[in-house]
């Protein structure tokens, strides 16, 4: 059976997309998965992340910048090269981005990149910013809005084991096209005091947004991330986030990691101990989200 899971928080920054990206690297890539990742972010940064994991390979520029005494000079020489690797996005896509596959209503299967054998992904592209004023257009209420994006997802859902929705950092159609379509919720929360009061409204939000369209996704965590060892205000949000939500809360924690800012310029690597640390971590949260969803199916 394939579980949908949404990534939600509407604060802005807080490790979504991240997070997103190395559940479903370990997911595909060392459980052996089948894995959908869909991009509902007009930003679409997970789609440039996995495109820089799977398709590009340019790791040895960013390496000679992080090592060097002189980035200045580096900039001076390379400043055209280091533009392209950083601004560049999402260039695999053409015409078959998630807007266009809505808009012109094709089959999902068509924008489907496929980035290794077990993981694919329906890219977004900026774009994707129109897709509020489509459901407008298609004169499609606000229930009926989050129905549409279901009804594409629906053709293709049977090919995967796991569907994993990046959002962006608003209660808008894009985040609540994702919220109709999964199964669980998963809410990411920086171990910071503001974080843990949206915490309680993103809460409110999913409750009321499951009542109003009678659909039956159940929140499956509360994830830490981007927590800062010793660090005194994230240790007290964890013990909070445990004293109010109890066994919501994950054990594991999205660490806060360079490696992690890295994935932005080169992708997720594979290569050193370092590597193989963070992702280590994001195995220990996968195993954990896997073991929550069976409980809360009551298996
Ligand atoms: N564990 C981490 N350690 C260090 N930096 C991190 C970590 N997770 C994310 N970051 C960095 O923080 C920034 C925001 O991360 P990310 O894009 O994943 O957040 P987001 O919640 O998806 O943002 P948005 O709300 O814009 O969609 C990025 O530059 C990313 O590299
Ligand atoms: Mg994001």
């Amino acid at each position: 059976m394939t579980e949908v899971i949404s990534i939600n928080n509407f604060k802005g920054g807080v490790s979504k997309t991240s997070s997103t990206a190395g559940i479903a690297y370990v997911l595909s890539e060392i459980k052996k998965k089948k894995v959908l990742v869909v991009d509902l972010d007009p930003q679409a940064d997970v789609t440039d992340l996995l495109l820089k994991t799977f398709k590009e390979n340019n790791n040895s520029l960013l390496n000679e910048i992080m090592n060097s005494n002189n980035i200045e000079s580096i900039l001076d020489e390379k400043e055209d090269e280091i533009l392209d690797l950083l601004l560049r996005k999402s260039t695999d896509i053409n015409e078959n981005d998630l807007y266009h596959t809505l808009k012109e209503q094709k089959h999902l299967n068509e924008s489907i990149i496929e980035l290794s054998n077990n993981l694919s992904i329906v890219p977004s592209d900026f774009n994707m910013i129109g897709y509020p004023y489509l459901l407008e257009d298609l004169k499609l209420n606000r229930i009926d809005g989050a129905k549409y994006f279901d009804s594409f997802l629906e053709e293709v859902k049977e090919d995967y084991d796991f569907i994993l929705i990046d959002t962006p950092p608003t209660l808008s159609d894009f985040a609540n096209s994702g919220i109709y379509s999964c199964d669980y919720s998963l809410i990411v929360v920086q171990t910071h005091v503001r974080s843990f009061n949206a915490v309680e409204k993103l809460i409110s939000h999913l409750s009321d947004f499951r009542d109003l369209h009678d659909n039956d996704f159940d929140i499956v965590g509360i994830l830490p991330v981007m927590f800062k060892n010793q660090g005194k205000i994230d240790s007290f949000i964890i013990k909070l986030l445990k004293h109010v939500y109890g066994n919501y809360v994950f054990e594991n924690k999205v660490m806060q990691r360079e490696r992690v800012k890295f994935w932005d310029a080169i992708g997720i690597q594979n290569e050193d101990m370092h590597d193989r640390n963070v992702l280590t971590m994001y195995e220990n949260i996968a195993d954990e989200l896997l073991e929550k969803m069976r409980d809360r199916n009551g298996k």
